[in-house]
């Protein structure tokens, strides 16, 4: 897959990483959402000579591409093929008691969304899959095609703002008891066509919310994100940071909750970091992006 190429997806806020989780020799990391390695290469080097990262991911795909990359790093680097939501259990398998800090990089990578069989956008004509995880059975057509229509109403609202939410799942009920929605391109014409025109949205595609919203239903986007937060105080070192890089506004409010009521961590800024006007012209994937940083207690 690498074949010298510049890895398709640059790591957003890099630096500013660095500087918050404070990688140090001889410490351990874990980068809950590995994807190409961007992070945890550079983590790697910052903890040199003898740092390790443990990176977590879920996608087959990018853990071949993330290990080929960190190959140089020898021993130093570990994967660990599951979700980040299973950390305790993960760790105590691989005999890992305690990390010195954690790193979680939210959402999907540009592979995973430039991957167009993957399903998870309107810009290729594929099956409605939508899966991160190569373990996860629910995918999104199944969602789209089952749920009922008050579930889907809630999913596009709650996990997609969509205001038009209500308007979308009656059409989506409407269209699918005569034929079934198993493409991206069934789905963004069901959409469009609920949604009256006056109401098209001028800067995204009219379907953008509700891509969003299947995505983190199919994936457990949330649920996941609040269980690593509860559990991982349980194996961070007093001192060690975690880093939570975020690309939607419910993302960020579960982290800075989890960090100021849960008196195992202490918030160190209730203003979370965003990227440069530099990195974003350079990286619009990264206009959205919110870090937020606490310390193990
Ligand atoms: C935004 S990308 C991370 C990019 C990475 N920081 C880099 O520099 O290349 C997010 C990655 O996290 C993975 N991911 C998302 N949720 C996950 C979960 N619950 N467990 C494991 N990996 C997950 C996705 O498959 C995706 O590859």
């Amino acid at each position: 897959m690498n074949s010298g190429h510049p890895p398709p997806h640059i790591p957003v806020m890099e630096q500013e990483v660095l500087t918050n989780l404070l990688p140090e020799p001889g410490n351990i990391y874990v980068d809950g959402t590995l994807g190409l390695g961007g992070h945890s290469s550079s983590i790697l080097q910052a903890c040199g000579p003898d740092g390790q990262v443990i990176g977590f991911e879920w996608d087959e795909n990018a853990i071949a591409f993330a290990s080929q990359r960190l190959e140089k790093f020898g021993q130093r680097f570990i994967t660990a093929k599951a979700s980040y939501a299973t950390l305790l259990s993960t760790l105590e398998t691989m005999g890992i008691q305690k990390i010195d800090g954690l790193l979680l990089d939210l959402g999907v990578s540009s592979l995973q969304l430039d991957t167009g069989e993957r399903g998870f956008s309107f810009r290729f004509d594929a099956p409605l899959d939508m899966r991160m995880g190569s373990g996860l059975q629910t995918t999104a057509a199944d969602i789209i095609n089952t749920a009922s229509e008050e579930d889907l109403a809630d999913i596009f609202f709650n996990y997609g703002e969509e205001r038009q939410a209500r308007r979308i799942a009656s059409k989506v009920t409407a269209f699918r008891k005569n034929e079934a929605i198993n493409t991206t391109k069934q789905l963004a014409t069901v959409v469009a066509l609920a949604i009256p025109k006056r109401y098209h949205p001028k800067k995204i595609h009219v379907a953008t919310k509700v891509f969003q919203a299947l995505r983190i239903a199919v994936n457990k986007e949330f649920d996941n994100l609040v269980t690593i937060l509860k559990d991982a105080p349980q194996v961070l070192n007093p001192g060690a940071r975690v880093c939570v890089i975020t690309f939607h506004s419910i993302e960020d409010r579960i982290t800075k909750q989890a960090f100021t009521k849960d008196p195992n961590y202490q918030l160190l800024d209730s203003k979370p970091i965003i990227p440069s006007q530099m990195e974003i012209a350079n990286n619009p994937r990264s206009r959205s992006a919110k870090l937020r940083v606490a310390v193990r207690i």
